[in-house]
């Protein structure tokens, strides 16, 4: 599981867990924190988060290139991973960290069919992150998308990963993991909202409640 979030708050609480193997970022998420996108990196790093991705920024292959090498320069550790919208610049950009960075992982982002999924698997993307409410949002089917992936991925054995992203309710997650996917990444409040049902809760407090009771009669 990956966390899908900038902010620290929600980093923290998620990482105690220990559930999550690292966080998810683009452009729109860094924007909300209002923090430059290297402060704000430094940061999670600095808070011992085992990995991050970070969007490329840019127009052009070029543009886009340039902005990889300024993000895997953020951290000398190999805690950085790129994350690369697949468009075909995209798909030129894998290629060309491929051969310069074999090891480096990336996530093919901004995946709004099976097609652009199959392209970027084939590309050398680590992952790949299909945006499972955008699509629903745009009368696509975000599930039949991520099977078509799977079974892509899976007879030609390809070295790839599928990791749903863009979720708006706790069904969208549990759907995508029933299609194929690997893994996921989801917003804090998604978190909560699969862990803290009131259902649990509520017996949870009542348990709690006849323990305290337990614990002064006996
Ligand atoms: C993550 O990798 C994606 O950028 C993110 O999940 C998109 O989510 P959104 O559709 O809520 O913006």
């Amino acid at each position: 599981m990956f966390l899908d979030t900038a902010n620290i708050e929600e980093i923290r609480k998620a990482m105690k867990t220990g559930v999550f193997k690292g966080v998810t970022t683009n452009p729109t998420i860094l924007l909300n924190e209002r923090t430059p996108r290297a402060e704000k990196v430094r940061e999670i790093l600095e808070e011992g988060v085992p990995f991050i991705y970070v969007q490329t920024i840019g127009e052009t292959v070029e543009e886009r290139l340039e902005d990889c090498e300024t993000i895997l320069a953020l951290d000398g550790e190999g805690r950085t991973g790129l994350k690369i919208p697949m468009d075909i610049a995209g798909l030129e950009v894998v290629k060309q960290i491929r051969e310069k960075y074999p090891d480096c992982k990336i996530l093919g982002t901004a995946v709004y069919s099976a097609d652009q999924g199959i392209f970027a698997a084939l590309a050398g993307c680590n992952s790949i992150a299909p945006y499972i409410n955008r699509m629903s949002n745009n009368d696509l089917d975000p599930y039949k998308a991520v099977s078509i992936i799977r079974d892509f991925i899976d007879e030609r054995q390809l070295n790839c990963e599928i990791l749903g992203a863009s979720f708006k309710n706790t069904n969208q997650v549990i759907q995508t993991l029933a299609s194929g996917a690997h893994s996921v990444t989801i917003p804090y409040n998604i978190f909560e909202k699969m862990m803290n049902k009131e259902l649990a809760v509520s017996a949870i407090e009542t348990f709690n409640r006849h323990g305290e009771m337990l614990k002064e009669k006996y």
